[in-house]
C-alpha cells in the first residue's frame, strides 16, 4: 500500500467506498436513508471531483496497486491551521494503518502547519479512539458537521503538531 495524490480516475471508486464506509459507520447512528441522503449530496462526483482542484487542500487515497483503501481530504486557509474534512477507510482494510498513514501524509503535505482540526461524531467510538490514540483533544463542539446547516452534530477535535 502507498500513499498518492487522488485523480480523476479515482474518483468512481472513492465514491463507492465513500458509500460502503459511511453506511457501515453511520447507519446505526444516523439510520440508512440518511446516510443515503448524506453520501448522495456530500460524495456525487461532482462533489468530489471539485475537492481534486480546491486551492490550499490535499486529496490522498491509500492505494494496493489495484484498489483503493481509504481516502483524506484536508485544507488550510492560512498554511498554519490544517482542517481534516475525509479520513475513510474501507471496513475491510481497517486497523492495518492505513488510517494513521493517511493522516501522517496529510499532516507532511502542510510544513508549516502547526495544528491539525477535525469533527467527529461523539457516537463514533473507532474513530474516537483512533483520534485519542494520536493526541488530539476535544476543543468544542459543532451542530452543523461537515457543512453549513447539516444540523449534525460533531465534537470539534484539534492535535499540536510541531
Ligand atoms: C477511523 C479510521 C479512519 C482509522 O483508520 P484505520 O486504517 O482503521 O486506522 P489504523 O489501522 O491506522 O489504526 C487503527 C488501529 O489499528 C492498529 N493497527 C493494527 N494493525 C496495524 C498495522 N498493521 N499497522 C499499523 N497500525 C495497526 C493501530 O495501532 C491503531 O491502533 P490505535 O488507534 O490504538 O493506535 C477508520 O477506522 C475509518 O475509516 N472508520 C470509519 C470512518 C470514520 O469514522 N472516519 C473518521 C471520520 S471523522
Amino acid at each position: 500500500m502507498w500513499i498518492r495524490t487522488a485523480g480523476n480516475r479515482d474518483l468512481e471508486a472513492i465514491q463507492a467506498l465513500l458509500v460502503e464506509t459511511w453506511h457501515d459507520t453511520y447507519d446505526t447512528i444516523y439510520g440508512a436513508e440518511r446516510v443515503d441522503d448524506i453520501t448522495a449530496e456530500w460524495h456525487s462526483l461532482p462533489a468530489l471531483r471539485a475537492r481534486l482542484t480546491q486551492p490550499q487542500s490535499e486529496f490522498v487515497v491509500a492505494d494496493t496497486g489495484d484498489t483503493i483503501l481509504g481516502m483524506a481530504f484536508a485544507s488550510s486557509k492560512d498554511g498554519r491551521l490544517i482542517e481534516l474534512h475525509q479520513l475513510y477507510v474501507h471496513p475491510s482494510a481497517q486497523g492495518r494503518g492505513a488510517g494513521a498513514a493517511l493522516l501522517e501524509e496529510i499532516e507532511a503535505c502542510f510544513p508549516e502547519a502547526n495544528r491539525v482540526r477535525l469533527e467527529v461524531e461523539a457516537e463514533n467510538l473507532k474513530a474516537v479512539a483512533f483520534y485519542d490514540h494520536r493526541g488530539f483533544e476535544p476543543v468544542g463542539d459543532t451542530k452543523n458537521c461537515g457543512v453549513e446547516d447539516s444540523g449534525i452534530p460533531a465534537v470539534v477535535y484539534e492535535k499540536r503538531i510541531f
